[in-house]
């Protein structure tokens, strides 16, 4: 488990005792003692309730660089807005072949950093293919039109199709894998990712195909340095997309119970 002794510290001047912080702390680290918050050596894993809700400012988080950047609420975002750019994001598979910048690549990487991970482990990394992504995607075309290492229902697809040099990319300039031990985690993490990018004027594929790759080839598990113990959850694909939607898709009907 994380956190130290002295993961998180309470500065005693500032503290008013409110119990704020011990109400809200999941690991029953806090405590209240001399009208003052302290902190015990329980099982803290420093998710940083106690320093974001205390309105005193009377908490550190010792492991990390605690800036006092104030809250967006959620509520500021108009929900129907919020719904609607949600339903008209689409999978983009034509991209022009324009550059990401790097101030884009970087949002987009902090909107993951910022997903919740289970027990706060953030065990989310991330790979950028850049310099390796045309040799990569060879790997994987190769792999697709020998087609005898697929599993059998994609091979017979692949079988099927024309496999031209760009079938993972399609020619979009920016890949990036989400890898993590905990395939919730990393998807959560790609999913703040596709609307950040998406909201950057960007367009995303999820290439499900590369990612099967990444489990049959080890020539490809290598050149992407990915570490032992690790896997790929997500690819994702991304540039400016060459194509614009003009309406909603519709869904299959919800499938709910409340019981
Ligand atoms: C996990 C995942 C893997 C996917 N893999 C591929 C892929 O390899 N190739 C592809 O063309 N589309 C892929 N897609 C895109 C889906 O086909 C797409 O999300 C679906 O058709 C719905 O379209 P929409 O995203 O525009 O709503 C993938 C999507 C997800 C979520």
């Amino acid at each position: 488990m994380a956190g130290k002794d002295n993961a998180i510290v309470i500065n005693e001047e500032k503290c008013t005792g409110c119990s704020l912080c011990v109400k809200d702390c999941p690991g029953n680290c806090l405590y209240i003692e001399n009208k003052k918050a302290h902190f015990g050596k329980s099982v803290c894993i420093e998710c940083g309730h106690c320093y974001a809700i205390c309105p005193e400012d009377a908490i550190r988080m010792t492991n990390y660089d605690c800036s006092n950047e104030a809250v967006l609420p959620m509520t500021d975002i108009a929900s129907d807005t919020l719904l609607a750019a949600m339903q008209s994001r689409r999978t983009v598979r034509q991209f022009t072949k324009q550059n990401v910048e790097q101030e884009k690549i970087d949002k987009i990487l902090e909107a993951g950093r910022y997903s919740p991970t289970g027990g706060n482990n953030q065990d989310v990394s991330y790979i950028i293919l850049g310099s390796k992504q045309k040799e990569a995607e060879k790997i994987c075309v190769d792999l697709f039109r020998k087609g005898t290492s697929l599993p059998r229902r994609i091979s017979a697809f692949a079988e099927r199709i024309n496999i031209p040099d760009d079938f993972f990319f399609k020619g979009a300039p920016l890949v990036i894998l989400v890898t993590a031990r905990s395939s919730v985690n990393a998807g959560l993490a790609s999913s703040y990712m596709e609307l950040m990018a998406e909201s950057l004027g960007l367009g995303v594929l999820y290439s499900g195909f590369f990612v099967m790759c990444t489990k049959i080839s080890g020539k490809l598990r290598k050149l992407i340095k990915l570490p032992v113990g690790r896997k790929v959850v997500t690819c994702m694909v991304i540039g400016y997309p060459a194509v614009k939607y003009q309406r909603i898709v519709p869904r299959k009907p919800l499938k709910s119970k409340t019981l």
